[in-house]
């Protein structure tokens, strides 16, 4: 089970993250599918974006090419934030980076963010954090803003191992009770092998009006 503490270990630590997480990338194809089926349709410029669990910016670096207004950048470890501001501080000063507890976003105000991206992260985190987020989602999302999350759904997996890729004990079934729960609505819940994997899928889902 990938808890906190592991996550913080491993990411912060242990990995190596010299190619920027880029074997991660089956290739450009793969992010260019994902990056038009998720992202672009919801990111326009001028928003203010909050993205959790950057690593070393993978997917920061396309959520910059479509100029926010403000970028809040969200990681349990601080080796994670450190490796971002060297790779883009220089030419955007204004990106902030908040180091959490890895289930709330303290430090985020309430109703100020328009749209919150999380790729390759939540397939590592386990229910209760999850739940823990979603909360905040519903606090600091706008309303109508949208959420795009990459998350473990081991109950539709097509592999021997559910858990493969270290994924957390969480399913689809998990993902509706949750948002439920804080009362956020599913827009789509995307499962296809070329875009997520065997075992994950992707959510999108919004703050009601
Ligand atoms: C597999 S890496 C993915 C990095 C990046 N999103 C990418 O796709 O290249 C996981 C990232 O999530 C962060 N992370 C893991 N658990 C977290 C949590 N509960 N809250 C916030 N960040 C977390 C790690 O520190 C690391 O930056």
């Amino acid at each position: 089970m990938p808890t906190r503490e592991e996550n913080l270990r491993f990411w912060g630590r242990d990995y190596d993250w010299s190619d920027r997480g880029e074997s991660w990338t089956p290739g450009e194809l793969w992010k260019r599918t994902i990056l038009e089926r998720t992202l672009w349709p919801h990111l326009t410029p001028g928003m203010d974006v909050l993205e959790i669990g950057p690593g070393a910016g993978r997917w920061t670096s396309e959520i910059l090419t479509r100029a926010p207004r403000r970028l809040v950048l969200v990681d349990l470890a601080q080796k994670c934030l450190d490796m971002c501001a060297e790779r883009f501080g220089a030419e955007h000063p204004d990106i902030e980076y908040l180091l959490g507890d890895g289930m709330s976003l303290a430090g985020v105000a309430d109703g100020c963010i328009d749209l919150v991206w999380s790729f390759d992260v939540f397939v590592h985190v386990e229910k209760p954090q999850v739940r823990g987020y979603m909360h905040e989602f519903a606090r600091v999302l706008r309303p109508g803003a949208v959420a795009i999350l990459h998350y473990a759904s081991i109950d539709r997996a097509q592999c021997e191992d559910p858990r493969e890729g270290w994924r957390a004990d969480f399913t689809s079934t998990d993902l509706r009770e949750l948002l439920d729960d804080a009362k956020l609505e599913l827009i789509d819940d995307l499962y296809h092998p070329l875009i997520s994997h065997t075992n994950s899928s992707i959510a999108l889902f919004r703050r009601p009006r």
